[in-house]
């Protein structure tokens, strides 16, 4: 691995190097795939929580330029974040915004999702000023954000005069991953009602969305123009049908050994000696713990790949290394790297397999890539 890409900062004087490699190509090829699989819809692609941790401004950019119709953020300071990296396309901010920062949204040509019926009368005495394309939040059964259906009713006046700046209706699927589609046909059933009265309104939005990623592959995305998917842009996914597809997850986590030792039988690895060397091996420390998003129970269960081999992560991870066991005739030395979260979704320490090991899900790992970690990207 060349050294000069490492950013000098992020290594450590005694060889900290730790690395997310993120493959553009793969995330435009799943984009086009997960595209297909929706069957061409326009895709707000979903970047949210720094792309969930691959890094928002670059693959903001490559999905951009891959075809996405726009990117979809949590809030306003994520938007600004894409606006600030240059990217020029339709920004949607998911998580609402207050009236009061309507401006600075106009300022940047955001998109503003409206999740609730709280602030509608200022949007409206605000908007003739302050532009911005807003998309109606239903709640359609998530149970969190968005306008309930028996609220629409009432909201219907300040709606009209909201409906020049009207540009979508979206809702989220709550089972969207469940074999037993009762509910999410349930959702799109209100959806669908709802655009209804809307439409009865005179409100007639350009844009539908309620589908993410599983809602794509599960072919629940019926009269929707547009889908929203972030998970399977990455590679990732839960379901059969995203690994039937071929989704290529684009991202690795690489460590670079930052010491080697070899130890005899029945030296203790760690805080709380809970690994105990059975015999003479080689204990490679590499810089990467729980602060880097690391997971602390994967010690004693994860396993680090080297040259198509993989070896046991011993003892507990701590907040900065994490020590990997190998035998004493495998060839290693400092700077070595070794991958923590393989690209390889068949891998056992790939992001899908570690976080069922785990009991969570592929986001969680992601998302916890903290910042201080080197994101390195391929074209
Ligand atoms: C409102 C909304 N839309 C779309 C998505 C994308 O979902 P997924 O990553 O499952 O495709 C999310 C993710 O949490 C979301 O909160």
């Amino acid at each position: 691995m060349n050294e000069q890409h490492l950013e000098p900062l992020k290594r450590h004087p005694e060889g900290r190097a730790l690395r997310a490699e993120v493959d553009l190509g793969r995330i435009a090829r799943n984009l086009d795939r997960i595209r297909a699989a929706s069957g061409g819809r326009e895709v707000w692609g979903v970047v949210k929580a720094n792309a969930y941790g691959h890094g928002a401004v670059p693959v903001g950019r490559a999905l951009a330029s891959a075809g996405a119709h726009g990117l979809a953020v949590s809030s306003l300071e994520e938007g600004l974040e894409l606006r600030q990296g240059g990217i020029e396309c339709p920004i949607l901010v998911l998580g609402g915004l207050r009236p009061e920062a309507l401006p600075a949204a106009s300022a940047e040509g955001l998109t503003i999702a409206v999740v609730g019926p709280e602030h509608l009368a200022e949007y409206a005495q605000s908007l003739p000023a302050h532009p911005v394309r807003l998309h109606l939040k239903l709640d359609t059964g998530m149970g969190r954000f968005g306008l309930l259906p028996s609220e629409l009713g009432d909201c219907l006046g300040d709606l009209r005069r909201l409906a020049p700046w009207i540009e979508g209706v979206m809702g989220h699927f709550a089972t969207a991953d469940d074999p037993d589609q009762g509910f999410a046909l349930r959702q799109r059933h209100v959806f669908d009602a709802c655009l209804s009265q809307l439409a009865d309104a005179g409100i007639h939005p350009a844009q539908r969305h309620h589908g993410n990623s599983d809602a794509c592959l599960r072919h629940l995305v019926d009269r929707d123009t547009h889908v929203r998917p972030g998970l399977a842009l990455f590679g990732l996914t839960t379901l059969p049908e995203g690994r039937a597809l071929g989704l290529e997850p684009a991202l690795a986590l690489v460590a670079e050994v930052a010491r080697v030792k070899h130890v005899p039988a029945g030296t203790t690895v760690g805080y709380g000696r809970t690994f105990v060397a059975p015999q003479p091996m080689q204990i490679a420390t590499l810089a990467c713990g729980y602060a880097d998003g690391y997971r602390r129970d994967l010690g004693n269960r994860g396993v680090a790949g080297l040259e198509g081999r993989t070896f046991p992560v011993v003892g507990r991870v701590s907040m900065d290394y994490l020590t990997i066991a190998l035998p004493l005739d495998v060839p290693i030395a400092p700077g070595v790297p070794m991958t923590l979260f393989s690209a390889d979704p068949s891998a056992p320490h790939s992001v899908e397999r570690l976080a069922q090991a785990l009991g969570t899900i592929p986001y969680e790992l992601t998302c916890g890539l903290h910042r201080r970690i080197t994101r390195r990207y391929f074209p």
